[in-house]
This record gives C-alpha cells, structure tokens and sequence, in this order.
C-alpha cells in the first residue's frame, strides 16, 4: 500500500518472522520474553524461541500453539557468535525470511564499583550487551536480504535512576547507546532499532529472588500509577516497535515503567 502502514484489521505482525531471545522465564510465570513471543505469535508472527534453557522454552512454545500459533524452540547462547549466527541461520531455514530480533536476555548485577567482583562485572556486560551485539550482527543481514526490519532490545529504568545495581546500570545504559548506534548504521538498509527501558514489572525475574508481599506492595505503590506492571506491558510495547505501525520510529528509548522515573514517593 502507498503509505506503507499495515492493513486495518489484519494481524499486526503477519507474515513476519521473529526471534524472540530469552524467551523461556527463569522460574514458572510470564517474564518479558516469553510474554513478548506470546505476542507475537498472537499478531501473527513466526517465532524463534531461542533460550539457553529448551524447558523453560518449550512451556512458552506450549502455550503459543494452544493459541494456534506457529513457533519453534531454539537452544542457544546468546553470548556465544556461533549460536548467534545458528538462531538466525535457522529462522531463514524454516521460515525463508527474518523481520524482527527482539533482545530481551539479561541478568542483574549488584554493588558499587568498589565492592562488585571484575568477573562479574565482565558477564553482567557480556550477557546484557555483548549478546545484543552478536544477535544482532548475524540478524542484520538477513534482514536486509527481506528488504528491513526491526530489532528491539530490552534496557531498564536502571540505567536513568541507577540504585546500587552499577554493573546492571551500566550494561543498560550501553544498551540504549548501542540502540542508536545501530539505528543510525543501518537505518539506509530499513532496519529500525529502539529499545524499551522496562520499570519493576513484577517477572519471575524478580520474583525468582524472594520478593516478600510487603516490598511487591512498595513496588506497585511507587509509580504515580499505581498499579504493578507484568511481563505483558513490555511485550504489548515491544509488540508496537516491531510492527510496521512504527515504521517511522528508530533509535529511540520507550520507558514502560508506571510513570516511576518521573515521580516516585522513593525518591
Ligand atoms: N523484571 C523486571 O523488573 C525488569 C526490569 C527492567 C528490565 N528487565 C529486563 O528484562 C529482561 C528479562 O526479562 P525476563 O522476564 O524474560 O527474564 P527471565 O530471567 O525470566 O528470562 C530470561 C530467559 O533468558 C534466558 N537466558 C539467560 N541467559 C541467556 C543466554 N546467555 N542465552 C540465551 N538465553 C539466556 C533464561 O534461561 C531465561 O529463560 C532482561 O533484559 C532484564 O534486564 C526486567
């Protein structure tokens, strides 16, 4: 069509193909990346499922094709080139064409700068950003052979209101730097990079660590919203960036977080 905007009425993502990473959840629940796939496949999308862990993975596959989804289960690290370039090598293999890599695999990262361990420090960068750098590389091209696409990576309000997470904070600030170096470099060739910056959803991420009831209430209660978010906030926003709907969007940091880095009765 003249305008290049997705048909009225048609799934938001049909006939793309996507990978998902990370997109089991560490602990039974709907973390970021399995909501995401989920979404996905909903609006139409083919989805690579790739996780480190196949079981975590699969649970999420059984819950696309219960829906009538298409996807497939993908064993990987993300942190490795070699499986990097397998995940979209098998996209292209089963489904002819790649339009979307949404990065989502990341872990935390306590301390100062005085107190965290350098090993640490180095896998909370390698996993939270190196990751998306490898992902990406091998992504691009095949992308670019279908004519674009759309990469989205997963940041956090850690990198604009840092607390005592320093690795974290600082992988996640590379993470939005990263987005908009890409956005420029492959904007010519229709790829569009943004990333999202996810505030404390309640995700088997967190709630993995033994969140107690009385610190989840103090996290719902600190957003002007007041309401909790959950792994389907960040999927419905992912979900927007990776559709054609946002054809005229690249580079950008989309904060999904309640309102909490604007005003928070912590602060
Ligand atoms: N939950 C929150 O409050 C919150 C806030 C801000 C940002 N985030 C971000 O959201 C993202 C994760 O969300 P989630 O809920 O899906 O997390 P999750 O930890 O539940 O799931 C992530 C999945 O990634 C997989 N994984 C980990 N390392 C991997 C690797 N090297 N290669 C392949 N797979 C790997 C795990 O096996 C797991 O299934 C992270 O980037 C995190 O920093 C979360």
């Amino acid at each position: 069509m003249a305008h290049g905007l997705p048909p009225i009425g048609r799934p938001r993502l049909e006939g793309k193909v996507a990978i998902v990473t990370g997109a089991g959840s560490r602990a039974p629940g709907i973390g970021n990346g399995r909501a995401t796939a989920v979404l996905f496949a909903r609006e139409g999308a083919r989805v690579l499922l790739v996780d480190r862990e196949a079981g975590p993975a699969r649970e999420t596959l059984a819950m696309i094709e219960k829906e009538g989804g298409e996807a497939e289960v993908f064993e990987a690290d993300v942190t490795v080139a070699e499986d990097c370039a397998a995940m979209a090598a098998r996209a292209v293999d089963r489904w002819g064409r790649l339009d979307v890599l949404h990065n989502n695999v990341g872990i935390g990262g306590r301390g100062s700068v005085v107190d965290l361990d350098l090993e640490e420090w180095d896998r909370v960068m390698r996993v939270n950003v190196t990751s998306m750098m490898l992902a990406s590389r091998h992504a691009i091209p095949a992308m670019v052979r279908g004519g674009g696409g759309s990469i989205v990576n997963i940041s956090s309000i850690s990198a604009l209101r840092p607390r005592g997470l320093t690795a974290y904070s600082t992988s996640k600030g590379a993470v939005i730097a990263l987005t908009q170096a890409m956005a420029i470099d492959h904007a010519r060739d229709g790829v569009r990079v943004n990333c999202i910056a996810p505030g404390p959803v309640h995700t088997p991420m967190v709630a993995s660590g033994g969140m107690s009831e009385e610190l989840r209430e103090r996290r719902r209660l600190a957003s002007p919203l007041q309401i909790e978010g959950s792994g389907w906030d960040i999927g419905y926003a992912a979900l927007f960036l990776a559709s054609d709907e946002a054809r005229y969007i690249t580079g950008q940091l989309l904060v999904v977080d309640g309102g909490v880095t604007l005003a928070s009765p912590a602060r």
